[in-house]
């Protein structure tokens, strides 16, 4: 399917969108001819009709710039514009990665000072912002526990033990790293089943990964006795730090018992996620591992950065630094939030988690029914005993002009609906959106009918998922 399925075909043959001047230098010679395409055909257009058709095509965008979007664990957040003018400075975005250390001393320095904040910020001894991803990150860290149980001559450790709530990623990057996983179950609050844990935490397991707060936007309560049991049997215990603005200025990392974590700063600290953009993974490390850290890290001592490789690292996982934007953007937003502000991201986070949570649970069933952290997890299980499946909430709210919630995660909750609200919201944007999902509770007892085939309002009607996923319609085709 081309997009012509959106607007007018609007080529013809012999229009045409820019003239070139009359060639006054000598032709250049053409590649041989069996390297030449012949059969390249491009749509022929003038230059306003070119204009008209991308800037129809950009108004059908939906992102934070033009309303609610609670899409939980991977959500897009704050990020002011001029945070971009920050990391758009020609001393920032201008260098080149091979230029000598002293003709980039200013890079340098936030870099050494992002660094810091950020063990900082989780209670930890070290940092390296080298990784490219969070689920970069999460290898990164695995990396380093490998070569932590390796240097000390321990062999046997090769399983990592993961939580059923999980994200993907996690066990992903547990196999690349050439671990085996066990999945430890939840309790019926939402919990680590400590019982479960008990029974696996043996001496092949090399690290138990834990999100905290977990995907089911909860806090664990048991942190400190989980971190026990797993020290206590020679195990490491590392974080998945996704949810870091849950947490931001209060809790931190080190002080739960974290001998690892890592953070997603294109989702905590001013980029956005979800685009698929330039994103940064960097991991926070405790004394133990901080030998072994990515290369490189930034050092700093009388106003002079360097770079330099830790005593046995792991060696480089990434080319040059690591995605430098998004660390710019990630120190405008801490130093410009301040400690105090950081504080105050994260309790309204919570807070309008919690406010959604309070006003929704009449109409959604809420399968753990206690204090959330910055994201709540409802059931569609009322609506689907009705006929009516998630999806097709999901796809209703599209009609009401609001970005859908996460769905069908985590795993554990049937008919999952993830929603973060995220710390900028207003009430009046909540109440909004809590009236939407009233308004579609009732159309679930009503009409079911009009949520089966919505959207009814959108540029495009409902599409088949797997075959978007499967077959891509990634660029300009002619009719044929
Ligand atoms: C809980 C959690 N862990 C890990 C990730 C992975 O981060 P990334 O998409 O940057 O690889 C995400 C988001 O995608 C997440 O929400």
């Amino acid at each position: 399917m081309s997009h012509h399925y959106l607007l007018p075909d609007i080529s013809q043959p012999g229009k045409i969108g820019c003239s070139l001047p009359a060639l006054d230098v000598p032709p250049a010679e053409l590649p041989p001819r069996e390297l030449l395409r012949q059969e390249l055909e491009l749509p022929e257009v003038s230059e306003v009709e070119l204009v008209r058709y991308f800037t129809a095509l950009s108004k059908l965008n939906y992102g934070v710039d033009t309303g609610f979007y609670p899409l939980g664990s991977c959500t897009m957040k704050y990020n002011p514009k001029w945070h971009e003018d920050i990391a758009r400075l020609a001393g920032f975005a201008s260098i080149h990665p091979l230029q000598p250390e002293e003709s980039v001393q200013g890079a340098l320095q936030l870099m050494f000072e992002l660094q810091e904040y950020l063990a900082e910020i989780t209670g930890m001894d070290a940092t390296s912002l080298v990784p490219i991803a969070g689920a970069h990150g999460e290898f990164a860290g695995l990396l380093l526990v490998r070569a932590y149980h390796q240097h000390r001559g321990d062999r046997v450790r090769k399983k990592i033990l993961l939580t059923d709530s999980s994200h993907g990623t996690n066990p992903a990057s547990a196999v690349m790293c050439g671990f085996e996983i066990d999945v430890v179950a939840s309790d019926s609050e939402g919990n680590v089943d400590m019982k479960n844990l008990e029974s696996m935490m043996n001496d092949e397991v090399a690290a138990l990964t834990l999100t905290m707060p977990t995907t089911l936007g909860l806090f664990d309560p048991q942190i400190l006795e989980i971190s026990r049991l797993v020290h206590e049997r020679g195990g490491l215990l590392g974080a998945d730090g996704a949810n870091l603005n849950a947490f931001l200025g209060r809790v931190k990392f080190g002080e739960l018992g974290y001998d690892y974590v890592q953070l997603n700063l294109h989702k905590s600290f001013s980029t956005p996620h979800g685009g698929g953009g330039p994103g940064s993974g960097p991991v926070c490390v405790k004394e133990n591992l901080s030998d072994f850290l990515p290369s490189p890290l930034v050092t700093g001592s009388n106003g002079t950065y360097k770079l330099m490789s830790p005593a046995k690292s792991i060696g480089r996982v990434a080319s040059f630094y690591g995605n430098f934007s998004v660390m710019c953007k990630a120190y405008a937003y801490i130093r410009s939030l301040g400690a105090e502000g950081l504080k105050e991201a994260s309790e309204n986070a919570v807070l309008n988690a919690n406010y959604l949570k309070e006003k929704l649970k009449p109409y959604y069933h809420l399968p753990y029914d206690r204090t959330c952290m910055h994201e709540v997890v409802f059931s569609g299980r009322w609506q689907k005993a009705k006929g009516v499946h998630t999806v097709d909430i999901a796809k209703r709210l599209l009609d009401y002009g609001l970005h859908p919630p996460t769905v069908y995660f985590p795993l554990i909750v049937d008919e999952a609906l993830m929603i973060e609200p995220t710390e900028t919201e207003s009430k009046q944007t909540l109440d909004a959106f809590v009236e939407a999902m009233k308004e579609i509770a009732r159309e679930v007892e009503e009409n079911p009918e009009i949520l089966h085939t919505a959207p009814h309002n959108t540029p495009v009607r409902r599409l088949d998922d797997v075959r978007a996923a499967r077959n891509p319609d990634l660029r300009w085709q002619m009719r044929s």
